[in-house]
């Protein structure tokens, strides 16, 4: 398609970007460049949180950035740090929780000629985002004895088992596995786990099963490709997300979506990395996958398409690719790369 017919397909969209901390910026630009070379009209509205927000603006989770999020509808998002100390909450978290964003999913899938584990895997994390452990409540009992409480509902199991299983039927999957440990939290994994069969029921043409979580992750270490979505509460989901993505390559490669009935938010699932920031090192190509689910999301099914394309050329050809890949170019070359693919 010519580059004047293509504008005339697409409307303009206004995306809240959050560079957000570390390696953020600099991913998030390279991103920003290369969706911007599909010809996609997007405004965006840039809000500061995390660290960075907390010298600027005295919040981690100003309302600004909040209320942007709400009226746009739509977010494209850099990792963000929680500053270490007491009387900070997790500021992704916190995000999450404050916009509904109640499904967290984050697509595993190799790309073309990148060395790794399982080269042919295909599969989605299907992560509860609301409750569990991440409720964040925890006190001290008696010193030195402090609790956390693990909160399950059958509300947000029901709403997430009924998302994987609608998202199976969608994308053309075939079978949903829960991951839990029911044999010993019989309550509350126990009622996670009754509310993930109960849901199946209405989707017949998609298997389903459960795996205990110790298992599961030997399971998935050694043979990943009997399955096809996982669906699991939100601690167990944020360990398996990171062990998933070393089955592909690496942090640097997996994308997610948070998504809720309201708005949705699309990040890599690495954070800040610290270790790198700053460098122009870090890999983009999680937060451009990420970019690529937005575009879907908003139904820029062709400049998604021809971004993944231009992506998979980058990695066929494979002599642009950064230093966690084994490569010499920067997150701009790789983004350079991609956007003359993009043409
Ligand atoms: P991390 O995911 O930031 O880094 C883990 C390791 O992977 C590091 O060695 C890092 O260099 C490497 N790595 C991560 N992304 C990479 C990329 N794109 N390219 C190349 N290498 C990459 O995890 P870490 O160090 O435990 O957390 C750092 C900070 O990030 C913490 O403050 C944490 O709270 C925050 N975080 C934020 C998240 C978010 O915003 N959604 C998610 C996870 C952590
Ligand atoms: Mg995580």
């Amino acid at each position: 398609m010519k580059e004047k017919e293509r504008a005339t397909k697409t409307m303009k969209h206004t995306i809240t970007l959050i560079p957000g901390d570390g390696i953020g910026p600099e991913i998030t630009s390279a991103a920003v460049r290369a969706i911007e070379a599909t010809g996609v009209e997007i405004e965006w509205e840039t809000q500061f949180g995390g660290a960075q927000a907390l010298e600027k603006f005295g919040s981690t989770l100003p309302d600004e950035l909040i209320d942007s999020i709400k009226r746009n509808k739509v977010a494209l998002k850099g990792p963000m740090t929680t500053p270490v100390g007491k009387g900070f909450t997790s500021v992704n978290v916190g995000l999450r929780k404050a916009l509904d964003l109640y499904a967290n999913v984050r697509p595993i899938k190799a790309l073309p000629n990148v060395e790794c584990r399982y080269p042919e895997l295909d599969l989605v994390v299907m992560r509860e985002n609301t409750e569990s452990l991440y409720a964040g409540l925890e006190h001290v009992v008696v010193p030195g004895v402090v609790e956390s409480l693990k909160i399950i509902t059958e509300k947000a199991s029901t709403r997430i088992a009924r998302y994987a299983f609608e998202f199976a039927v969608r994308e053309g999957r075939k079978k949903a596995t829960a991951m839990h440990k029911a044999n010993i939290m019989k309550l509350s994994d126990g009622l996670f786990l009754d509310c993930f069969y109960k849901v199946a029921e209405d989707f017949p043409e998609i298997e389903a099963d459960d795996k205990i979580i110790d298992n599961a992750c030997m399971q998935l270490v050694m043979r990943p490709e009997q399955f096809d979505v996982i669906v699991m509460e939100n601690l167990y989901g944020d360990i398996v997300s990171d062990l998933c993505a070393g089955l592909i390559g690496g942090l640097g490669l997996a994308p997610g979506a948070n998504i809720g009935e309201e708005a949705a938010t699309f990040e890599a699932v690495h954070g800040s990395a610290p270790d790198i920031a700053g460098q122009g090192i870090a890999n983009p190509t999680a937060i451009m996958l990420s970019g690529v689910m937005m575009l879907r999301h908003l139904g820029e099914m062709d400049a998604a398409d021809r971004m993944t394309k231009a992506m998979h050329d980058v990695f066929r050809e494979g002599n642009i690719r950064t230093p966690d890949l084994g490569g010499k170019a920067s997150t701009a070359e790789f983004a350079t790369a991609v956007i003359e693919k993009i043409g």
